[in-house]
């Protein structure tokens, strides 16, 4: 074989073998489906959400399967939550190699102007000052495994503005600041920061929306492939940003989204 074809012997691949993996929000949705991914493609994963039961489960079909699967339950508003799990990484495995920020609500689907304070409140600290906390509770570890990748999971609507979607589009446009922000500042440190940002899934978050005749009709009529995305559709980009595939990609939002930042 020519020995100038290093590609064609080894092609990218979407491996993380040796890798530790903190992923919020891993309970279930998209979350879970990642855990299952990262676990898969070698990686150790470190879950996070509220629901210690369900998260249980997930590290159990990791371990059964021969992976490695740590859980710390609590809510990623809580600062000491963070806290903690960032030490089980420490203590477990030392190290930390990539953070995907995905937990994330959507509790109130109003008009701007009946929104309540405490639902603004909410939404803008699991979905916006919590990614930015674990980050930073995650960079010591980051440093210690001499740099790595953050991803965050943001949505369509951090560019595509939506009726009585006010606070979650603004939590969501502000985490894609945050992800060009931190890229630049840590870029230095060898870690690169980037977003997905799907469209709507078929998640438990959605379906409200999605069994509602008129509305799931609207943002059907938005949407380019005219269907929803599944959660194993935005796996891929998620992992190729953790991965070393993308050495060379920090500060950028992948849409997964069927076309809708297109039009
Ligand atoms: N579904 C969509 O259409 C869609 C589209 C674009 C972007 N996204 C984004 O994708 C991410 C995952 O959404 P999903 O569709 O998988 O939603 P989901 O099914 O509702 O799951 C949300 C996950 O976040 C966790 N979570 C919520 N609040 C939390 C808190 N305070 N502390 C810790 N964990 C918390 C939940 O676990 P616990 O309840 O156990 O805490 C659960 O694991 C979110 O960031 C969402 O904004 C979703």
């Amino acid at each position: 074989m020519n020995d100038d074809s290093p590609l064609l012997r080894k092609p990218p691949d979407l491996r993380l073998d040796g890798k530790v993996a903190w992923i919020t929000g891993a309970s279930r949705g998209l979350g879970r489906e990642l855990a299952f991914a990262f676990a898969g493609a070698g990686a150790a994963v470190l879950l996070s959400a509220r629901s210690a039961a369900r998260l249980e489960q997930v590290a159990s079909a990791i371990r059964e399967y021969g992976g490695e699967a740590e859980v710390v339950a609590g809510s990623v508003a809580d600062p000491a939550v963070l806290d903690a799990t960032a030490k089980v990484a420490c203590e477990r495995w030392g190290r930390l190699d990539v953070l995907v920020n995905n937990a994330g609500v959507s509790p109130a689907f109003v008009r701007s102007e009946r929104l309540a304070d405490a639902d603004w409140q909410e939404v803008l600290d699991v979905n916006l000052t919590a990614p930015l906390r674990c980050c930073r509770a995650a960079l010591p570890l980051l440093e210690a495994a001499g740099g790595g990748s953050i991803v965050n999971v943001s949505s369509v609507h951090g560019a595509r503005a939506h009726e009585r979607l006010i606070a979650y589009a603004a939590s969501k446009g502000g985490l894609e600041m945050v992800t060009r922000t931190l890229a630049v500042e840590w870029v230095e440190r060898g870690i690169r920061v980037n977003a997905v940002a799907p469209g709507y899934l078929e998640t438990e978050m959605t379906a409200g929306l999605r069994d509602h005749e008129r509305w799931a009709a609207a943002l059907l009529g938005q949407i380019p492939m005219r269907r929803f995305g599944q959660s194993a559709e935005v796996v891929p980009a998620v992992l190729f940003l953790a991965a070393e595939t993308s050495s060379y990609i920090t500060g950028t939002t992948l849409f997964i989204d069927g076309g809708w930042t297109a039009t």
